[in-house]
């Protein structure tokens, strides 16, 4: 391809590079394209955040992540961080009823979506069934996974109440228990569907 000096003082000048050119009597002359204006790199903001149908503010950077805010900024400790590896589940929390990874989810990608954490299940006083249940197969040892996986688990049945074992499995995949508590876990959503279905009482 032919490039004339027409396209490279065109293109030079679109890039904001300076262009040298020599007139007839010898004087060189510089001229360079405004600058581009640079966009303000976003420091602090404060949005709301709805966790659990409950609206809190939290100030957040670009680059905090949700389990930050509801965790560290907001006190909602039920969600665990483990491996900050997008690995084995443990904070996990859902959007809009779809689990994700809170320590791999930015905290502005969370702002105007429903998220329900743990502490949006059950507590102490007022034990979801799943929770009554899985207390009662030992489904944690550590309890380390537990808020991660229950979460998930809650989302799953919140969509199908009666769900396979092949199902559970699959929507637990994405949880590590490194307890190895497993066929209780699966046990414990099973026999959870079944007591929300009305067919099995605690
Ligand atoms: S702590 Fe987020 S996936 Fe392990
Ligand atoms: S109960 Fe310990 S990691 Fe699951």
């Amino acid at each position: 391809m032919r490039y004339s000096r027409r396209d490279f003082l065109k293109a030079t000048a679109g890039s904001g590079l300076i262009a040298l050119t020599t007139g007839s009597d010898g004087v060189v002359a510089a001229f360079a394209a405004p600058p581009v204006p640079i966009p303000t790199p976003m420091t602090k903001e404060t949005a709301t955040f709805n966790i659990n149908g409950r609206n809190y503010q939290a100030e957040y950077e670009a680059r905090t992540t949700l389990w930050e805010v509801i965790a560290v900024k907001l006190g909602l400790t039920g969600t665990n961080r483990s491996c900050n590896r997008a690995s084995c589940g443990a904070c996990s929390v859902l959007l809009d009823g779809t689990p994700f990874y809170s320590c791999h989810t930015l905290a502005m990608e969370a702002v105007g979506k429903k998220i329900f954490t743990v502490e949006g299940l059950g507590d102490e006083k007022n034990l979801h069934p799943m929770q009554k249940i899985g207390y009662l197969y030992m489904a944690a040892d550590c309890g380390f996974c537990t808020p991660g996986w229950e979460v998930t688990a809650k989302g799953l049945l919140d969509k199908n109440l009666n769900p396979s074992v092949d199902e559970v499995k699959s929507a637990l995949a994405g949880h590590i228990c490194r307890c190895a508590a497993y066929s209780a876990i699966i046990r414990t959503v099973i026999d959870t569907g079944k007591v929300l279905r009305g067919e099995a009482e605690l």
